[in-house]
């Protein structure tokens, strides 16, 4: 298992963009992992496709991609014409997917799904999705079952959360979009946080602890 904070470990791999060592292909990059459970199935064709539409917003963010799967390369090559073709798009499938036939990336990243099995019995991967930071480092992580297809919107969003949160001292609250007000974070003093976040406005609660401190997101001053 990869925790909050890792360096992400480093596989060379198989994929439809020939051997691939990860931490080469990373550089110094934004980047997501992200895997699915198996080639020629209707979830996965339409996360595939949804991230195929995507592509343009994760450039914005200097975001490189890169999917999963246990099938292999001459499967994956196949199955990506039916997704482009399922989003109705004709350019080159646009990112590259690992094959891991023999699972031991699915065991080594924790992305085993325990329910489902291919013809054979053999395990298939959960849709997993890792985002790793320019340091190699893991950022954000979650796990969904086989049967869940995920929302790129949402990922695209806590991009934008990361990517903000790195070099600001602040937080995004619940259902933060990019542009929204954002918290000032805990550690800083009141002090501290009013010097650093002029426009700053503090919440008045009954406890009369002013820990909810919003601010608009491009008023910090550089300190
Ligand atoms: C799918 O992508 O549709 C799928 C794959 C494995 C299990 C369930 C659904």
């Amino acid at each position: 298992m990869v925790n909050l904070g890792d360096v992400f470990p480093n596989f060379q791999v198989d994929s439809t963009a020939g051997r691939i060592d990860f931490h080469e292909w990373l550089g110094n990059s934004w980047a997501i992992l992200f895997s699915h459970p198996a080639d020629y199935t209707p979830v996965c064709t339409t996360e595939l496709g949804r991230v195929v539409q995507l592509v343009p917003e994760f450039q914005k963010r200097g975001v490189k991609l890169i999917a999963l799967s246990c099938d292999d390369v001459e499967s994956h090559k196949g199955w990506s014409k039916d997704v482009l073709a399922y989003v109705k798009e004709t350019k080159d499938f646009p990112y590259p997917i690992i094959s891991d036939k023999d699972r031991s990336l699915a065991v080594k990243l924790g992305m085993v799904d325990p329910d489902e099995k291919d013809s054979a019995g053999m395990p298939l991967t959960c849709r997993a999705v890792f985002i790793i930071g320019p340091d190699k480092k893991l950022k954000l992580s979650f796990l969904y079952p086989a049967t869940t297809g995920r929302n790129f919107n949402e990922i695209l969003r806590v991009i934008d959360s990361l990517q903000l949160t790195a070099t600001k001292k602040v937080a995004t609250p619940v259902d933060w979009k990019a542009g929204d007000k954002c918290m000032v974070v805990p550690s800083l003093s009141n002090d501290e946080a009013k010097k650093m976040f002029p426009d700053m406005t503090v919440v008045e609660l009954p406890s009369g602890k002013q820990y909810v401190r919003m601010t608009p997101v491009d008023s910090q001053v550089r300190m």
